[in-house]
């Protein structure tokens, strides 16, 4: 079956009082349309055919070629909306999907037994369409599934249009449809505009019926069709979502000890065995090992930990740690960190654009920036490199085995030599040569350590 998606998201989203179109907020990890894409993405053979009206350019800018795009330039109604696409229905199509760009928590699975219904009946030749209805206790904002004594669907009529006896029915309609491709074609042209010169999509269903055509409906979980309008629902979307998020990870073997407090974007990816503790928030391309432990109460935002990491109270942004590394309790590791298998960090560190080769120890208080450390060495409490003249940054080089003693200030560019020490205190304004100890203000090397010596 030839089928193809439609996504409505031409809407302004008044309600979410935001100068961000509505279909971009952002939910865990990704826009919220991003999520209706992907969930029809894998149901159709072609890309989905978003409707962009309000919000146009960006909308285009953010989903990039994830979609094909069709404009409506006045939005005057989901029906109107579909029109629109009208030119896409032709050649060889068989089904149209259609569904919401701010409805992102509905599941691939429940667009399926949508199409699954839709085929079962396709051999029906009075088959018009299928679509979903779901029944909830506050029916606000939502059109009416009106049915005949039979059973049978009758109409669809909107919160505006009820009678009193139709706004007591609690059979909704979601907005979600898979329509026979000729006779949409043929249908849509017949929509009248309502009152306030609306064409609703909803009228194809008694016009289906008035012309003895069959309407098919399956119900749909709650949670995943209640769009969104306001940033209260977006909250609510964002909260079943990440609910999903944290199920996967926890049946793919992580341990999380409070999902109530953690919050993991759809893009992370964790390894087994790890456990992440309360308070952490796990964003943007991060990708975890095994056998980790992570939090409490961490941020980690587009790193990369290698299996067997500590990670504890601490902020980690664009940076990495290989096998076993540890950093914290309140430690941050900024752009360009680079934590070797086995470098620990200890309380209050900050590291930025640097690497620590493996087996380093950088224990208490310090600030590494611009940095190219060795193997093994021991950064003493309140190291800091002076990376910046107020000018430009300059670099620092240790070499493997060094010792840094505590309160050292390497005045960058500078560079400490393989096995060289520096004294408590020292501020280090010239090279210290391999083996060298220097200390004092600014530091001189001590006598007897220097090879250069006569
Ligand atoms: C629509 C349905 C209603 C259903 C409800 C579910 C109609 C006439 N009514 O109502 O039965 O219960 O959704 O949420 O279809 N859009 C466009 N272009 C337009 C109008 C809307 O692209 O001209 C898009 C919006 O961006 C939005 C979606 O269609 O994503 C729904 O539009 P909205 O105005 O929220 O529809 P409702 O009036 O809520
Ligand atoms: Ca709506």
């Amino acid at each position: 079956m030839n089928t193809i998606a439609l996504l409505l998201a031409a809407g302004y989203g008044k309600r979410m009082k935001s100068e961000l179109p509505k279909v971009l907020h952002p939910l865990i990890g990704r826009p919220m349309i991003e999520w209706c894409v992907r969930a029809v993405a894998p149901l159709i053979a072609g890309r989905p055919v978003v409707v962009v009206g309000h919000g146009k350019a960006q909308v285009q800018a953010v989903l990039g070629d994830l979609a094909d795009y069709v404009e409506q330039a006045q939005q005057l109604g989901t029906g109107h909306a579909v029109m629109q696409a009208a030119a896409r229905l032709d050649g060889g199509v068989d089904a149209v999907l259609v569904s919401y760009g701010d409805m992102p928590a509905l599941r691939s699975e429940t667009l399926a037994q949508l199409l699954d219904l839709f085929v079962r009946h396709r051999s029906d030749p009075a088959l018009a369409f299928a679509m979903l209805t779901v029944v909830r206790d506050n029916p606000q904002g939502f059109g009416r599934i009106v049915r005949a004594p039979d059973g049978r669907i009758q109409a669809i009529v909107e919160d505006v249009d009820c009678t009193p006896e139709q706004r007591l029915i609690r059979e909704l309609n979601p907005g979600v449809y898979c329509f026979d491709a000729s006779w949409l074609r043929a249908s849509l042209p017949k929509i009248v505009p309502s009152a306030s010169g609306e064409y609703y999509l909803t009228d194809l269903v008694a016009l289906a019926v008035a012309e003895g055509r069959t309407v098919v409906t399956v119900q749909a979980p709650i949670e995943e069709v209640d769009g969104v309008n306001t940033r209260v629902q977006l909250a609510e979307a964002a909260a079943v979502l990440r609910r999903r998020i944290l199920e996967r990870h926890m049946l793919a073997g992580v341990t999380i000890v409070d999902p109530a407090t953690t919050y993991i974007d759809d893009t992370v990816q964790i390894g087994p065995d790890t456990t992440v503790l309360p308070g952490c928030l796990l964003q943007g391309h991060t990708v975890i090992g095994a056998n980790c432990q992570i939090g409490p109460n961490s941020q980690i935002v587009d790193t990369a930990i290698a299996d067997g990491c500590w990670v504890s109270y601490s902020v980690l942004e664009s940076a990495r740690m290989d096998c076993g590394a540890e950093i914290g309790p309140f430690g941050h590791l900024r752009k360009g960190a680079h934590l070797g298998e086995g470098v620990h960090m200890g309380n209050f560190g900050e590291v930025k654009d640097s690497y620590l080769g493996p087996g380093t120890k950088m224990g208490h208080f310090s600030y590494i920036g611009n940095a190219d450390i060795g193997d093994n060495v021991n950064i003493g409490a309140g190291t800091i490199t002076c990376n910046y003249d107020g000018v430009q940054k300059a670099k620092t080089v240790i070499g493997k085995n060094a010792f840094i003693g505590s309160d050292t200030m390497l005045v960058a560019p500078v560079t400490v030599g393989t096995g060289a020490r520096t004294g408590a205190g020292a501020v280090v304004t010239r090279d210290v040569n391999d083996g060298e100890t220097a200390y004092g203000v600014p530091a001189r090397v001590k006598p007897g350590t220097s090879a250069n010596e006569g």
